[in-house]
């Protein structure tokens, strides 16, 4: 990559930052990820390609040819300048994001369960959240409030799993039609079987808990039994422990 192709990638990924149709992907994990669930990949980077295909080899040999026929080679300073916190495996890329189908999720019949983070303040939680979503094979997942969950931070957290299910905003919790289940410390102690198929799990933020409207439209308010003495779970791990309870019991 010359001085100008250097330029152009920085002012391209620069500009993906502030797109909303379009995902920076920092890492290896993310851009394997992106690869293995049909991500429409725009651009991917390294300082060393050599060492990226040995890491596929060796963790993902399914996503191996592609990725080695999609990596483009640019050295340090340029990656430097297109990642400000350079992952230790310096691979980068670039994804359209898919089209965000959460209002129609959340108002429509479905498997479930679909995952409601309310608000959330913290973008590693937010992807932790979503990576165990994926893992658990929940439905979707989706977030009100200011928090993105395709932000580069959020995706990190998440390596790169908001292309393994439908990952969204929603303007307001008043959009879900289908049952919502509200996860509270406070709450009556969970009861799998009394979780209506479908449903949407709903989790407060960090630091508040559940929003009103949320409390208010929920038909069943739910904890996760707790320790005397413990207040509440971060809220990726009760998120975790939520989808795996239920999935456990489900057999
Ligand atoms: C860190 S907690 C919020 C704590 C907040 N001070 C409160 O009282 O709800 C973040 C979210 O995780 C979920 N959560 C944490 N611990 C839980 C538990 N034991 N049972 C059910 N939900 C829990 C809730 O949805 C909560 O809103």
């Amino acid at each position: 990559v010359d001085s100008v192709g250097a330029n152009e990638l920085a002012a391209r990924f620069r500009a993906a930052r502030e797109d909303a149709t379009l995902a920076v992907l920092e890492g290896f994990h993310p851009v394997k990820h992106a690869l293995r669930f049909g991500a429409e990949l725009l651009e991917v980077v390294a300082v060393d390609p050599g060492e990226v295909a040995a890491l596929a080899d060796r963790l993902a040999p399914d996503v191996r040819e592609e990725l080695e026929a999609r990596l483009r080679p640019v050295d340090a300073e340029t990656f430097a300048a297109l990642i400000p916190t350079p992952p230790a495996t310096r691979v980068a890329a670039l994804a359209r994001r898919p089209a965000d189908e959460l209002a129609r999720l959340v108002s429509s019949p479905g498997p479930g369960p679909i995952v409601l983070l309310d608000a959330p303040r913290h973008l590693g939680n937010v992807g932790a959240a979503i990576r165990v979503a994926a893992a658990a094979g929940a439905e979707a997942v989706a977030v009100t409030g200011p928090a993105d969950p395709w932000h580069p931070a959020a995706i990190r957290g998440a390596a790169g799993l908001q292309f393994a299910l439908p990952v969204g905003r929603l303007e307001s919790a008043g959009q879900v039609t289908r049952p919502i289940v509200a996860f509270d410390p406070a709450g009556d102690p969970l009861d799998p079987e009394a979780v209506p198929p479908g449903a949407v799990l709903a989790f407060g933020s960090e630091r508040t808990g559940l929003g009103s409207g949320v409390a208010a439209a929920a038909t069943l308010r739910v904890a996760l039994p707790m320790r005397p003495g413990v207040s509440s779970l971060n809220l990726a791990t009760a998120v975790a422990a939520a989808l795996y309870g239920l999935r456990l019991a489900a057999g």
